[in-house]
């Protein structure tokens, strides 16, 4: 499949179990660009910030250990995974239930989100000096904060039972319509679908079709 030329940004943002991994995964292998999935940030911060023994409040203790934290990029085939203080966090370790039940305590806190907007932004360079052409990020705020400016944007939506049978069949413990309370009632870059996004229900397309409109959307864009 062909893309424009020049370098594209692909945001990609939903709620809990949408399927906004496997899209933006499926995506990316597609069109040669590196994807970049920033719930495992916010997760991995989690950990780390669990670790240090720091609760999620925004108090001088979580100003410490923020600055602190060392962040690097390591690529591996398309996918580009964060180095937190020369360390890449397992995947395994990302989705602990007590990792599950605090990220979206931690996401809500400003000192968080500003610790991580520059090194996301910063994600187009890393796909550049790979020489990929373009980057596809998936989130709650990428269309709406990080790449505002994004080539394409898409919002992911799915019905709730689809949702829960979703994780259920990964195995695993999640509190999806909590998460998307904390995500779309705080404060700081809330979990928004832009006006300018493309909305796609991911409860009535499966995954091989949202990825083919997504290509197909890209591939129309080319000149
Ligand atoms: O996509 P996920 O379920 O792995 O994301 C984990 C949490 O991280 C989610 O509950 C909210 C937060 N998050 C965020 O606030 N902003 C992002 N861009 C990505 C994730």
């Amino acid at each position: 499949m062909s893309h424009p030329t020049g370098f594209s940004v692909i945001a990609i943002d939903g709620g809990a179990a949408t399927g906004k991994s496997s899209t933006a995964r499926g995506v990316a292998d597609r069109l040669g660009f590196l994807h970049v999935d920033t719930g495992a940030h916010y997760r991995a911060m989690t950990a780390a910030l669990l670790k240090m023994g720091v609760q999620p409040l925004e108090n001088t203790a979580l100003a410490e250990a923020l600055e602190q934290i060392k962040l690097e990029t390591a690529v591996d085939g398309l996918h580009a995974k964060l180095i937190i203080n020369g360390k890449t966090p397992k995947g395994t370790d990302l989705r602990l239930p007590e990792v599950n039940a605090a990220v979206s305590a931690f996401a809500a806190l400003a000192p968080v989100r500003s610790s991580l907007f520059a090194y996301q932004r910063s994600q187009t360079a890393v796909a550049r000096h790979h020489k990929l052409p373009g980057l596809v990020m998936e989130g709650r705020d990428i269309g709406s904060v990080i790449f505002p400016d994004a080539n394409f944007t898409f919002f992911l939506f799915a019905d709730e039972s689809t949702r829960i049978a979703r994780r259920a069949q990964e195995g695993q413990t999640d509190q999806i319509s909590e998460r998307d309370k904390m995500d779309s009632g705080r404060k700081t870059a809330p979990l928004i679908c832009p006006d300018h996004a493309e909305r796609i229900d991911t409860g009535a397309l499966d995954l091989a079709a949202v990825i083919n409109h997504i290509c197909e959307r890209v591939a129309h864009a080319a000149p």
